[in-house]
């Protein structure tokens, strides 16, 4: 049976996964991260924190690909909104991601990743619509139950979108309205931003593995996004994460 890569950047996004993977889990510990093999309702998984930043996720990639054989890849995380219409608490899907601090220019245009022709890298559109459909039925069906109804109050979590675009990746923890307008000056079509995805998708472009990205929108990338983030992080952040992957593994 094919073998689902799963990576997240930060431990409560995958804590409840981690649990639901029962006993039967097997930990690798790989150039300092521990990669969690065994199965979730009946698929066989290998789960891993990335920690943050490009270099930790293209590492954890190529690992995954490397040494467990996976077959796709699945990122989930938070992001912080860098488009009016993408609130907190909405979930970005990827369909092409853009690492926007790469610039070699003048050798190479601006984005494009140097001697590989490109800057725009697209997600498996299989593995996308189905990570939309989990999406979509996460938050029609399955999050007032999950999360607080005092919790959902706070974070003004009413009724949440679900948005496909452009996810902008690089290292750096955006926390400042001009950092955050000058991104969308530069990239207009861009929904939100975060520091690992494009790294993930440059990966699984250059060993051929389909891929797919989902991001909850935690912050407005302004001077706040620390204090949201945090708060998200630890109160809203693992329902999401765990509830839209256990839609999306069982529509496998
Ligand atoms: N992940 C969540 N919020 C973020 C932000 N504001 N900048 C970068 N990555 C993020």
């Amino acid at each position: 049976m094919p073998v689902l890569g799963i990576i997240a950047a930060l431990h409560h996004e995958i804590a409840s996964l981690l649990q639901a993977m029962g006993p039967d889990i097997k930990i690798h510990n790989i150039g300092q991260r521990a990669y969690h093999e065994g199965t979730l309702m009946g698929q066989p998984c290998v789960i891993v924190l990335s920690r943050v930043g490009k270099v930790a996720a293209a590492a954890t990639t190529v690992t995954l690909i490397r040494e467990f054989k996976v077959n796709s890849i699945l990122f989930t995380g938070l992001a912080g909104s860098i488009n009016n219409d993408v609130k907190i608490g909405d979930v970005v899907v990827a369909t092409q991601l853009l690492q926007y601090d790469l610039n070699a220019a003048p050798l190479f245009p601006r984005y494009q990743v140097p001697l590989l022709g490109k800057s725009h890298f697209d997600t498996d559109s299989k593995l996308t619509e189905q990570l939309k459909s989990s999406v979509q039925g996460y938050l029609q069906h399955d999050m007032n139950n999950d999360i607080h109804p005092q919790v959902l109050d706070t974070f003004k979590l009413q009724q949440p979108q679900w948005h496909a675009g452009i996810i902008i990746s690089g290292d750096c923890f955006v926390s400042n309205a001009t950092h955050a307008s000058q991104l969308q000056q530069d990239l207009p079509d861009a929904l939100c931003v975060e520091m690992e995805g494009a790294s993930v998708a440059q990966i699984c472009h250059e060993y051929e593995v389909p891929f797919a990205i989902a991001r909850v929108i935690s912050d407005k990338a302004d001077g706040s996004a620390h204090t949201d983030f945090n708060a998200f992080l630890e109160q809203v952040a693992r329902h999401y994460s765990a509830g839209i992957l256990k839609r999306f593994l069982s529509l496998n």
